[in-house]
């Protein structure tokens, strides 16, 4: 999961969301197009248990309805508007945008997946998305280089489930850096990368070589100033996240 020579590779968070509205297919087209090296996304389960991609609890400030994730059925989510009045767009299963990602066999992309709210479901997330990669052949990688998912969470125990099911599909437990360098968390659950926000890396610019110390790589979010761009390629940070996938290419690419 380390990043190379030139620099950190780019993640597009919740796809190109600067330029179209976060987690659809139009923002994760745009990114792909873009040159990103990964794609982020958040997961929630719907009431009748689908995976979808949205990243707050309620779909009010993303889309045409009201409510919570959770509450609403897949067919109920379907029918709503994530898009904008000029760009109108559908919700995004899990499902669907794996088969963008392995449809795009130009450059052999990763899917960062992260999961909300795993403790409240007890584990049915993790399970649930460890049986959508496994169906799409993704959930038992060769290893954690050539994985094409990557699974994500602030919950140590989340993550600690996924090494648990999954021992070779890499994971970033995600938080401040200061989760890390106190002896750590993501130490105990043998997370991949460390993945702290970019405002606490400011902070604590150790926290990289202390991790490659340790063996993990570095993920930083959301990393969308220039200035922050070039900390992370100073610093040897190995995979950023950013709103604007296209613009740091082009920085990174100087
Ligand atoms: O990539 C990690 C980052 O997305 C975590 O924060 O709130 O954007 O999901 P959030
Ligand atoms: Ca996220």
């Amino acid at each position: 999961m380390s990043g190379d020579r030139r620099g950190p590779l780019v993640v597009a968070h919740r796809g190109a969301s600067a330029a179209r509205p976060e987690h659809t297919l139009a923002a994760y087209e745009l990114a792909l197009e873009q040159g990103a090296d990964g794609l982020e996304c958040d997961v929630r389960l719907t009431r009748d248990g689908h995976l979808v991609c949205v990243h707050d609890r309620r779909v009010d400030r993303t889309s045409s309805g009201t409510g919570l994730v959770s509450e609403m059925t897949l067919q109920h989510l379907s029918s709503l508007d994530f898009g904008t009045d000029d760009d109108p767009a559908g919700l995004l299963t899990l499902a669907e945008l794996i088969t963008l990602v392995l449809d795009h066999r130009s450059r052999p992309t990763k899917l960062f997946i992260e999961t909300k709210h795993p403790v409240r479901y007890g584990g049915l997330v993790e399970s649930k998305v460890l049986a959508e990669l496994a169906r799409f052949g993704l959930s038992a990688p060769v290893s954690a280089s050539h994985s094409r998912a990557v699974v994500m969470s602030f919950s140590a125990t989340a993550v600690w489930r996924i090494r648990r099911a999954a021992p070779l599909l890499p994971t970033v437990l995600l938080g401040d850096a200061s989760r890390y360098l106190g002896g750590g968390a993501a130490t105990t659950v043998g997370a991949t990368a460390v993945g702290p926000s970019i405002k606490s890396l400011r902070e604590h610019p150790e926290l990289v070589d202390r991790a490659a110390a340790a063996g993990r790589a570095t993920y930083c979010w959301t990393v969308d100033e220039p200035a922050d761009v070039q900390l992370c390629r100073d610093l040897g940070v190995g995979w950023i996240a950013t709103n604007h996938p296209g613009r740091t290419k082009e920085l990174l690419a100087r």
